[in-house]
């Protein structure tokens, strides 16, 4: 199921604006402030799809019922763009499991790439709610190579996909991969460069979040 929540007005899309800004982009820690945020309301939105049970608490003047999520998360987090989006969801899933995985494009000659996957760091994921999240779902290989290397860690009860800019392409390609996944978006872009950038897209968001790299 696909979820695109700027299809509703809301002030997700001044933040989402703000980070495409070239304008904006210079100044990294509102583009990090940004991408938290969009991991809130995204996380926000998630809980609302999550079975909750009731619970009763005591206040000082008596009791109260209030429905809370059932559900065991695990938020994992493809390194290292999705960081700040990562500690955005968790601000609200404030007792998920962590999991953490790196990366990155390969880049050959002839302008394909690869998907390398170096580093993974996973509790057990058997019977659990995976949201994995990436920012840029460009061509959907990153995401769709982690998801598979999670598996390692046992089997989710359901898996929730996460980005704040989705390239069509992408979307049908995980939509494909994980037919019963929920995939949650922030913005919808058409297009993708030929070394698959998203179009409009906002640009590298690691380099823009974190700095420039030396290139490999
Ligand atoms: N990763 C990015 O940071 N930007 C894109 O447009 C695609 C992948």
């Amino acid at each position: 199921m696909i979820h695109l929540l700027s299809e509703q007005p809301s002030v997700l899309g001044q933040f989402i604006a703000e980070l495409r800004d070239t304008n904006a982009q210079s100044d990294s820690m509102r583009f990090r402030t940004n991408m938290e945020r969009l991991g809130e309301i995204m996380a926000y939105e998630i809980s609302k799809v999550l079975p909750t049970h009731t619970i009763q608490v005591d206040t000082p003047l008596g009791q109260a019922t209030e429905s809370v999520p059932s559900e065991q998360v695990v938020i994992g987090c493809i390194l290292r763009a999705g960081l700040p989006f990562h500690n955005g969801m968790l601000r609200m899933f404030d007792r998920a499991g962590n999991a953490f995985i790196s990366a990155y494009r390969k880049h050959h000659k002839d302008g394909t790439f690869d998907i390398n996957i170096q580093y993974v760091s996973c509790p057990d994921l058997t019977g659990k709610t995976l949201i994995l999240t990436d920012p840029m779902l460009a061509t959907g290989s990153s995401m769709v190579k982690t998801a598979e290397a999670l598996m390692e860690y046992g089997t989710p009860r359901e898996i929730h996909f996460a980005a704040i800019i989705a390239a069509r392409e992408g979307l049908d390609y995980v939509r494909r991969m994980y037919p019963k996944s929920h995939i949650w978006l922030s913005a919808l872009d058409e297009e993708l460069t030929a070394k698959a950038y998203i179009v409009p897209g906002l640009g590298d968001a690691g380099d823009l979040a974190y700095g420039l790299k030396v290139q490999e």
